[in-house]
């Protein structure tokens, strides 16, 4: 892996202190006080502790639920009997959205973060068994540093066909590309023919590439990095490239026709790259994927 930049003191503190800001022992500590006295005067149930609420702020939890809700549900015609996987399903934002809308549907989530797989199934399965959640101990420097399995090498633990809808929300955005690759043509082997993949990414074109020597991005994707297989993307912490991962546009088209999507993915921009889209548009790039009936 080579870094075409050297990262500044100043960078290099940040990602140290974001380091310590994933880490799951300083957040049970740090947070445990406010997470008790939370406790104590009745918060909702199926809102996670501010310990694990360090995916998107509190305030997010439902608006980007009810978000990915729609894209599914809305926009993919996900029914009531649907069987939906999520991705990297986090602390439930998804799924707590879900519930009403698969009441003859099973709900399939997994991630990286044990913590947040143990809330999930204590505090959403044992209230609605339908929704089940799971660890997979694939390495991630953010998230899972000592994984087991490289995500370039990780099997979903679920037969072909097994799903009608899947969705990986800002997962990608922490992944290099020959984890992408993979987590793609796996989503494509457990998808039932006509199924759908609703996907996160930030996209690098020949515009974007140009924006980010601006200062126009949300965020700056200035080292320019390679996988294990030697295929490049860009990254905003070379110490840990999975904090927020650039993919290269025509290298993610390849990927999702190698792993049996239809070619010519949807694709809806995002605006954190700075450049002119709709008011209404997504932070990240949407990318929705189809598998051929
Ligand atoms: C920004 S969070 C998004 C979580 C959730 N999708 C949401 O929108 O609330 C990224 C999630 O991806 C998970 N993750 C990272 N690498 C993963 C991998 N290889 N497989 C599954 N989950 C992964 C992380 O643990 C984290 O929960």
């Amino acid at each position: 892996m080579t870094a075409i930049k050297k990262q500044t003191f100043r960078e290099r503190s940040r990602s140290v202190l974001k380091s310590i800001w994933y880490s799951p022992r300083f957040r049970a500590v740090a947070f445990a006080p406010v997470d008790a006295l939370e406790r104590a005067r009745g918060r909702d149930p199926l809102l996670p502790p501010r310990r694990l609420q360090y995916v998107g702020r509190r305030e997010d939890f439902a608006p980007v639920g009810a978000y990915w809700r729609d894209r599914l549900v809305r926009d993919n015609g996900v029914g009531p009997d649907a069987d939906v996987l999520d991705i990297g399903c986090g602390i439930g934002r998804a799924a707590v959205a879900l519930i009403p809308q698969l009441p003859a549907g099973t709900y399939e989530g997994f991630d990286v973060v044990p913590q947040f797989v143990a809330w999930c199934s204590r505090e959403i399965t044992s209230r609605h068994p339908n929704f089940r959640f799971r660890v997979a101990d694939v390495r991630n420097r953010q998230y899972n540093r000592h994984g087991d399995v490289a995500p370039s090498e990780y099997e979903f633990p679920f037969a072909d066909g097994s799903f009608d809808a899947a969705l990986a929300a800002s997962v990608f955005t922490h992944m290099e590309p020959d984890g992408v690759r993979r987590y793609l043509g796996e989503s494509a082997r457990v998808l039932r023919p006509g199924g759908v993949l609703v996907s996160t990414f930030f996209l690098v074109d020949d515009e974007v590439e140009g924006r980010l020597r601006g200062p126009g991005p949300a965020f700056a994707l200035d080292h320019r990095l390679t996988d294990a297989a030697g295929e490049a993307y860009l990254a905003a912490d070379p110490r840990v490239p999975e904090f927020c991962v650039g993919i290269f546009e025509p290298q993610l088209i390849a990927a999702a026709a190698e792993a049996g999507f239809e070619p010519g993915p949807a694709i809806e921009r995002g605006w954190w790259s700075g450049r002119e889209v709709p008011g209404d548009a997504p932070y990240q790039d949407v990318v929705t994927l189809r598998k051929p009936v």
